[in-house]
């Protein structure tokens, strides 16, 4: 088929490409396409319609083969991602044709030869639009088949292993799977539409609430381990990834959260810390049993070594292994005979010798345990008697050669043998306690230590109040 008169008048119409252009676009038909799928007539225009214009240009002065549209590909896939119909996209077909033809009226080129010329090249080429079409629907359909039976493999595996719910913004949960309800305890209806609140622990520090908010609201996932409540009230324990849902326009609309139940792991690692613990309480009523102090001495004193270490600003860890660990500081006690422990008149030159060798005793008691509430029971027992200026014992090490634990621990222990009744001798006024601290400070006791004892004595006091 050869284009006569559309070559004839091929230069007419090429002038006429923006009045073309702009009746097809502003049909009504093809306008409320464009609004119901959300396409701008402009950018429509500059990017697809003027060279979809250039290419009947080139069909009709035979410079290209019908269907070798160049933006063809990308103009389908365009319509496609707008969500058009294939009987919508015949219709933004036929307005071309249409605007084509109003072309001809308007310039009184009205002629059959020239309507079957544009019809044939229209036609042909429509039919294979369609078809181009159809194809991208088929492929792009097959597409989101495999991965929504992707997605349908993947929930399985999460919903076998996993906790999964989903909350709105206002925190009422939308969904659970089975895992949630079965770890949970409640039932799927008992969860839906109401608020997270109700599988929260109260027991979980509000800084964890809080971070995950403040995370969350700038959209971002948070993760972290999550103390919950069963409806029975034991609690449960999650690591837990929560990440917020977008909309188009990049508002939250929901919170996807995914969590691995964390119970068992929890519960042997309590359980291990409460042996470890109950092993330290008894270990330490013996120790107290053999060193012939006054009731509750070491209960006292670790009440004090906590609360120092606390003002000295240690960290957590720090401060619980020295509360765990001092009640054992003359744990090496039980290592020294009868006859000398338990001797009421003073001791010989050798008895003391023997005496002072419960340090090491206790040192040697804990010191390959890998725990480390033992291993600083093995720090503190080696060093509770060694003094700051070098003169104490077993090893004579001076300043901070001495472990902080046992320089607290030191001041601990000669504050609570001062200040109570033993067998042999009266408690000390506070004011004489505080004169021999003085005295000592630099000597047998580390200075920085000393004054933040001395500044807080009323706490000390306190503490001994109680535990008497
Ligand atoms: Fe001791
Ligand atoms: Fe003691």
């Amino acid at each position: 088929m050869s284009f006569n008169l559309l070559k004839q008048y091929q230069d007419l119409i090429a002038q006429n490409e923006e009045v073309v252009l702009e009746d097809w676009l502003h049909h009504k038909d093809v306008q409320d396409i464009f609004i119901e799928h959300d396409i701008d007539a402009k950018f429509f225009k500059e990017n697809y319609a003027r060279n979809i214009f250039a290419y009947y240009m080139g069909v009709i002065d035979g410079s290209t083969q019908i269907g070798d549209c160049p933006v063809m590909g990308e103009y389908l896939d365009f319509l496609y991602d707008k969500n058009v119909m294939p009987d919508q996209l015949f219709m933004i077909c036929t307005y071309f044709r249409k605007s084509l033809m109003h072309l001809s009226f308007n310039t009184n080129i009205i002629s059959l030869e020239l309507y079957d010329e544009l019809s044939y090249i229209i036609d042909h080429n429509l039919k294979g639009v369609l078809e181009r079409f159809r194809k991208i629907i088929f492929d792009k359909d097959q597409a989101i088949e495999t991965q929504s039976q992707l997605l349908v493999q993947y929930k399985v595996v999460i919903d076998e292993g996993f906790i999964v719910s989903m909350a709105n913004l206002s925190g009422e949960i939308i969904y659970v799977n089975d895992k949630f309800c079965t770890v949970s305890g409640y039932e799927e209806e008992e969860l839906l539409g109401n608020h997270y609140s109700m599988i929260k622990h109260r027991d979980t520090d509000p800084d964890v609430f809080k971070s995950m908010w403040d995370t969350l609201l700038c959209k971002h996932s948070w993760q972290g381990i999550l103390q919950n409540r069963k409806k029975n009230g034991d609690s449960y324990y999650v690591q837990t990834h929560i990440t917020p849902i977008l909309d188009t326009s990049g508002n939250i609309v929901d919170y996807f959260s995914i969590s691995h139940d964390l119970t068992e792991v929890f519960m042997l690692q309590n359980e291990l810390v409460q042996t470890q613990k109950e092993i330290i309480f008894r270990l330490s009523e013996l120790s107290e049993s053999r060193s012939q102090e006054a009731g509750n001495h070491i209960k006292r004193v670790a009440g004090y070594a906590k609360h120092l270490a606390s003002l000295l600003n240690l960290d957590q860890k720090s401060i619980d292994d020295i509360y765990f660990a001092s009640p054992m500081h003359d744990i090496g006690k039980i290592g020294i005979p009868d006859s000398i422990l338990m001797k009421a008149g003073p001791l010989s030159e050798d008895e003391w010798k023997t005496m002072k060798t419960h340090s090491e005793i206790g040192y040697e008691i804990f010191k390959d345990s890998k725990r480390s509430i033992l291993q600083a029971a093995a720090t503190i027992s080696h060093e509770h008697h060694e003094k700051f200026d070098g003169s104490g014992y077993p090893r004579g090490i001076r300043n901070d050669e001495i472990h902080i634990y046992a320089r607290i621990v030191t001041i601990a222990d000669v504050f609570d043998a001062l200040a109570t009744d033993r067998v042999y001798k009266k408690a000390w006024s506070f004011e004489d306690i505080i004169a021999l601290f003085k005295e000592e400070k630099g000597k047998h006791f580390d200075p920085e230590i000393v004054e933040v004892f001395l500044d807080n004595l009323d706490d000390f006091i306190e503490i001994k109040a109680n535990n008497t």
